[in-house]
């Protein structure tokens, strides 16, 4: 039988600061290239994980919500970043509108939220994480 390759780990995240230090670590720890695909419902807290993770690898200045321009990339030193929001695709055939293809082949981190408007057109997932509302705060899976 292969050998597994995936591997799973819950965090429990109580606060935005939590997940704010979830991104931080999980920057820390990033190869490239990386497609990253960021789950589960709004305001779950998505866009404060990618958040977390673009400024920790060195952006300083504001990290703007893709909502309506769906795509939204980073030079730092370093990293290469496209922050994606898929919220508002209607069709994954929009993504070629994007130059979706470029993105990924110029980019070193790719952070994709509603990974499911894409409707299976992304390229190779390294790190899926997936985040569901508790009671109290947040419980954030990933599967790299
Ligand atoms: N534990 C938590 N982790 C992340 N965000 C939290 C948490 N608790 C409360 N929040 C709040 O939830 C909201 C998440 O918003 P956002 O990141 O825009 O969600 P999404 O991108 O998933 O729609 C923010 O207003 C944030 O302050
Ligand atoms: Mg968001």
């Amino acid at each position: 039988m292969p050998e597994l390759e995936m591997a799973s780990k819950s965090h429990n995240i109580a606060t935005e600061d939590e997940m704010v230090k979830l991104g931080q670590v999980m920057a820390a720890s990033l190869s490239k290239p990386c497609v990253m695909t960021l789950s589960g419902d709004l305001g779950t807290g998505k866009s404060v994980l990618a958040r977390a993770i673009i400024r920790a690898l060195g952006h300083e200045g504001a990290v703007k919500s893709p909502t309506y321009t769906l795509v939204e990339t980073y030079t730092t030193t370093g990293w290469r970043i496209a922050h994606l929001d898929l919220y508002r695709l209607n069709d994954p055939e929009e993504l070629h509108y994007l130059a979706f293809d470029d993105i990924v082949a110029n980019c070193d981190l790719i952070i994709v939220e509603w990974p499911d408007r894409a409707d299976g057109l992304l390229p190779k997932i390294n790190l899926a994480v997936t985040i569901d509302y508790l009671e109290q705060g947040r419980l954030v899976n990933i599967v790299s």
